[in-house]
């Protein structure tokens, strides 16, 4: 290994939103999802030069910035885009509540496959939209979580105008594939849907399984398509709030624009010097995050089926560093409470739209040692055999 993803700096009593939530407890931190690594000593040299020069005025991207992301996704994943389908953003966040605010109307409905990452759910009830959930449904024969296309197209009524895609998902770490991406694409066509496509973990997709952006899959889902991507999860930069919106069809994005008037931050000038540097000269730095999060993976599947009764993966982790686990035949009222009360601090199913007690998230982007202490921990946590 070139780069340390063993000796991280400490992070207790920093700003960390993560670690701050235990603060003066011995309480393991495996919720939001930041990594404990440092971020590639690339983006920190960069940021270094830039703070050197002392000015920190309003700011735009240089031509070297919309360069290294337009080449990345060019090189990674075949898709060409043209520099003026860009909307740099403060956050992924702000991205999902916009295009509720562009593309639907006060009561109108925004679809989204649950399990999901929260925001799905909130951004369109922030602007009186809203947010109507389909379960994705985990087959039995296949171990794999599915879409119900069935219950997704009853879903549908005269006021639905958005379908939001977390691909990869989060958090049940699956990569949507070419066929189901494609299936999704017509649904949209044809109910005339918007649809925004989360791609912020696509930088991290642990097995051999290609990522295909939603906006590839032709020129009519394209012209329909928000993307939505970011350096931020797999570099270890959240904290600098840059990311992209990615819209091809002309007037799609002009309402985009509209619906970020007057409320939407700049975004930071030290955000754009971390994304140019991400997408152009860290990828031995994630390549060997990966292999890291491989290991860590891999340790959860053995630990919790080996070490952990009652706790189960139910499919496989192709992606992501968030492990979804299946705690309902331990029968707790409250999972979240009862691992704290053991020291591992969890995030709670319920808030992804699931029943309260039947599941849980664990952040594993952190030392293997951390990961070990927190599984150990969890063990002591069951009741005994
Ligand atoms: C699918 C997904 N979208 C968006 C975000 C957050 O994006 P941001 O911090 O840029 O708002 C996360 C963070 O965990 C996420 O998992």
């Amino acid at each position: 290994m070139t780069y340390d993803f063993v000796n991280p700096p400490d992070r207790r009593g920093t700003d960390s939103q993560k670690w701050q939530k235990y603060a003066g407890k011995d309480i393991l931190p495996m919720w939001v999802a930041d990594m404990d690594f440092k971020s590639p000593p690339a983006i920190t040299a960069a940021l270094q030069e830039r703070v050197a020069h002392g000015i920190y005025g309003y700011a735009r991207p240089v031509k070297s910035t919309v360069d290294s992301f337009v080449n990345a996704l060019e090189q990674r994943y075949g898709w060409r885009i043209d520099p003026a389908w860009l909307v740099w953003l403060p956050g992924l966040v702000v991205g999902l509540n916009l295009t509720a605010q562009a593309y639907a109307e006060s009561g109108d409905e925004v679809l989204t496959l649950t399990p999901i990452y929260p925001p799905f759910m909130s951004a369109p009830k922030n602007s009186g939209r809203v947010s109507r959930q389909v379960p994705l449904r985990l087959d039995p024969a296949t171990h794999r979580w599915e879409i119900d296309w069935a219950a997704l197209e009853a879903a549908v009524t005269p006021r639905t105008k958005i379908f939001i895609l977390c691909n990869p998902h989060n958090p049940i770490a699956r990569v949507w594939r070419r066929d189901e991406l494609v299936r999704l694409g017509e649904f949209c066509v044809r109910h005339n849907l918007v649809l925004c496509s989360d791609e912020i973990h696509c930088d991290l997709i642990l097995d051999e399984l290609p990522h295909i952006p939603t906006a590839l899959l032709g020129e009519e889902v394209a012209r329909r398509t928000v993307t939505l991507m970011a350096p931020s999860k797999t570099y270890n930069v959240p904290g600098l709030g840059t990311s992209i919106a990615i819209i091809p069809d002309d007037a799609m994005r002009a309402r985009f624009v509209r619906a970020s008037a007057g409320v939407m931050a700049e975004v930071n000038i030290l955000g754009f010097t971390a994304c140019e540097s991400a997408y152009r000269d860290c990828e031995p730095w994630r390549q060997e995050l990966l292999q890291v999060l491989r290991g860590n993976r891999d340790l959860i599947l053995d630990f919790v089926s080996r070490e952990l009764p009652g706790v189960t993966v139910e499919a496989p982790m192709e992606a992501t560093y968030l492990a979804w686990l299946n705690v309902s035949a331990l029968k707790f009222a409250d999972p979240i409470a009862h691992f704290e009360a053991h020291g591992v601090g969890l995030s709670d199913g319920a808030f992804f739209g699931v029943p309260r007690g039947t599941h849980v998230r664990l952040n594993f982007g952190c030392t293997r040692a951390t990961l070990t202490e927190a599984l150990q921990r969890m063990k002591r946590a069951l009741p005994a055999r």
